[in-house]
């Protein structure tokens, strides 16, 4: 049983943005996400965001994924707990603080922290880690039998002090009685007029409560996020560990290092996927799939045994051992069937495609409804727009569409219909009828002899 408190009230000047720094990116979810999540993978019953700049901004994209409290103006890391006292004394137990700008924390460190921290029969745990350089952190001040002292900030640290190498990464697992009655006596008293959190855990010893450090091994894990290169650092470890575990769940990846998978993409067993492919988050594969070279997959359903070669599919559904590709786009609020041939350069747009139906190469299908087995000729073109709106084309099952067909919208095409090639249709095709739609052709014989005489 734990609550996690969340610090995202800060600026994030280095990011240069306009948008609050909690709320970029790495892999698709929003840093402050990711710590949200974390803390609800370990088992908090209940986690609380604390927001300040643009706060309005940041609740609106982290929605109901957490509770609030504000802080209105930044005076500092305590300050910006206390903002949270009332959420802190409402549950009983323990309390673990981390920041917003900290994506790669884990669940299982998280759980570790708090374990130790039980086993302790500490009032308070900051985690730590060891670092080469410690240049801007509060560095842990340990006493003659080791114990922890205090955490005394950069800024405000002496020579010696500046020497140690076990940082604070600014997350802590706290009794949340203790650290609510500490809290209520922090004061600004340092370098930067600010209220420190680090200061409760002297406030907390001097109540004759114990303290202690978790040190964590993965100095990745406290991994600020400060500024845009280290958004790319942090993205590039998430993004490893991503595909390490779609790897282990059996998916099989050629140059991993190449290929970019979101949060929250589920792929199948046996599938495989190629070098610089893109795939967003709300995707889902199947098992046995093969995802080609270059890809990209945003909001995709593709089920078992589909084939997509360098193709693109957005928002759409693709089912069973139906291939795609190569070069295909796929756009939003298609329904593609099963055993289907979406083939080079074809583009389908909030369409639905039957069963065992051929579009080979070089069609356009927008606002159809397709039934099964139908065969389109190469160069098929939908006409669903004629300047101002947008009209349906329905083509029944087991039709014939003769290569070169303009199929002017609205207008329905009966099943079994045949459609010569080179017809621009405009009236509906009953059923099993064939459509000619175009001019007859002329032969002039000899016409070439009489021109040159
Ligand atoms: C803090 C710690 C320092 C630690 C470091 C780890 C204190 C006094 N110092 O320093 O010991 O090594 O983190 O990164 O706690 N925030 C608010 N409101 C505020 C101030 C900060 O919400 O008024 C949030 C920030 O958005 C950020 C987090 O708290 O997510 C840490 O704040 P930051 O200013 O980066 O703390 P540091 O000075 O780096
Ligand atoms: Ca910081």
């Amino acid at each position: 049983m734990f609550t996690s408190v969340i610090l995202a009230a800060g600026m994030g000047t280095r990011m240069k943005s306009e948008m609050p720094k909690v709320i970029h990116r790495v892999c698709g979810k929003p840093l402050a996400k990711w710590v949200i999540d974390a803390s609800k993978a370990a088992g908090a019953d209940a986690v609380l965001t604390v927001t300040g700049h643009k706060s309005e901004m940041v609740r609106s994209v982290l929605g109901g994924s957490c509770e609030y409290a504000l802080q209105a103006e930044q005076k500092g890391t305590g300050h910006a707990v206390m903002q949270a006292l009332e959420f802190i004394k409402a549950h009983k137990g323990s309390v673990v603080i981390l920041n917003g700008d900290t994506p790669l924390i884990t669940a299982d460190t998280i759980d570790k922290a708090i374990q130790y921290h039980n086993a302790q029969k500490n009032y308070a745990t900051v985690i730590t880690a060891v670092l080469d350089n410690a240049e801007g952190y509060g560095r842990i001040v340990r006493g003659r039998d080791g114990g922890v002292l205090k955490i005394v900030e950069h800024k405000d640290a002496s020579e010696e002090e500046r020497k140690i190498k076990e940082i604070n990464s600014g997350m802590y697992v706290f009794d949340s009685q203790a650290l609510s009655s500490a809290l209520e006596r922090l004061t600004p008293n340092n370098a930067q007029g600010e209220y420190y959190l680090t200061d409760t855990l002297e406030i907390i010893l001097s109540d004759g409560m114990k303290v202690g450090a978790y040190a964590i091994s993965d100095n990745d894990e406290i991994r600020g996020v400060n500024d845009r290169v280290q958004l790319s650092e942090a993205e590039e470890i998430m993004r490893a560990r991503i595909n390490a575990s779609h790897m282990r769940n059996g998916v099989t990846m050629h140059i991993p290092e190449s290929i970019y998978i979101e949060a929250d993409v589920e792929i199948g067993n046996d599938t495989e996927i190629g070098a610089a492919v893109t795939i967003k988050s709300g995707t889902k594969i199947g098992s046995g799939c093969v995802i080609g070279q270059g890809s990209t997959l945003d909001g995709a359903v593709i089920c078992d045994n589909v084939e997509v070669l360098s193709s693109v599919i957005i928002n759409s559904e693709i089912d069973g051992n139906t291939k795609v590709g190569p070069f295909a786009y796929v756009r939003p609020d298609c329904k593609v069937g099963k055993d289907v041939k979406v083939g080079d350069f074809v583009e389908l747009k909030n369409s639905v495609i039957g069963d065992g139906t051929k579009i080979s190469h070089l069609t356009y299908i927008g606002d159809s409804d397709v039934g099964k087995n139908v065969n389109f000729g190469c160069g098929t073109v939908t006409c669903n727009y004629d300047g101002k709106d947008k009209y349906r084309t329905a083509i029944g099952d087991n039709c014939f569409i003769g290569c070169n067909t303009n199929l002017v919208s609205p207008v329905k095409v009966g099943s079994g219909a045949y459609i010569a090639a080179g017809s621009t249709i405009t009236e509906d095709i009953p059923e099993n009828s064939l459509a000619i739609a175009r001019e007859r052709q002329v032969n002039k014989n000899g016409w070439n002899d009489k021109r040159e005489k």
